[in-house]
């Protein structure tokens, strides 16, 4: 259509450009879908690595499964002396909801899957008419992920945390001794402490 021509339009086209409309309208909300499913995470894998082992620090797992929480749970000979005197802290754990259906399906855990260890500082109030403890601060990130491509052990264990204490974007594995062995040792299910996550334990067994 040329500038000048400003003539109405004749009525035989109306139904293509209703036509035209209809795809644009679908179009945009097929748009709308992507985006949002791209915003939740939807589209990506819960562990994104640069090159063959770097993982990029996983992004809304506080929307993931959670399965669990404990208070001042470790294994540590020095334990029954010192339980007392060290501050607690509160481990919550979290898995991506893929693999969390995958096991709940299965009683395995799958190539992708994420655990991710979120550490909290515990605060104690012992006044009159308030008790108890509760999760106060954030204070380290670590997190688990399961590749038998990438990784010989099949797992392999990160921190998200320097040495101030500052949030890491990425990490590399550490070595079998620091995580991967007392995992191996003393977890339940396929190094993963299905002991102390009720949220898993509850599953009907397969
Ligand atoms: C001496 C034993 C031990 C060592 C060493 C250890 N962990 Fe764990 N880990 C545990 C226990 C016990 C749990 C159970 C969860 C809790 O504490 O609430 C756990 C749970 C986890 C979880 C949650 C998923 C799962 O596998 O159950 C992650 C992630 C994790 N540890 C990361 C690490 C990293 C990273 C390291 C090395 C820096 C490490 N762990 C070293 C004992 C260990």
């Amino acid at each position: 259509m040329s500038a000048l021509d400003d003539s109405p339009r004749p009525e035989t086209v109306a139904p293509v450009s209703r036509l035209k409309t209809i795809s644009y309208l679908l179009l945009a909300g097929y748009a709308m879908v992507l985006a949002l499913g791209s915003a939740f995470g939807a589209d990506k894998p819960a562990a994104v690595f640069e090159g063959k082992q770097t993982l990029l620090r996983p992004e809304g797992y506080r929307q993931w499964v959670f399965v669990g929480s404990s208070l001042g749970l470790r294994y540590d000979p020095e334990s029954e002396k010192s339980a007392s005197t060290n501050s607690q802290q509160f481990q919550n754990v979290y898995i991506n909801p893929v693999a969390f259906r995958e096991f709940a399906r299965t009683g395995k855990f799958p190539n992708g899957t994420v655990f991710i260890l979120e550490i909290a500082s515990s605060e104690t109030k012992a006044e009159s008419g308030l008790q108890g403890s509760y999760q106060k601060d954030f204070i380290a990130l670590e997190a688990a992920v399961k590749d038998t491509a990438r990784f010989d052990d099949g797992w392999a264990y990160f921190s998200f945390d320097d040495e101030k204490g500052k949030r890491k974007d990425k990490a590399t594995p550490f070595p079998r001794s620091a995580c991967f062995d007392c995992h191996h040792q003393k977890a339940a299910t396929d190094h993963v402490f299905t002991q102390f996550y009720p949220v898993l334990r509850a599953l009907p067994r397969k």
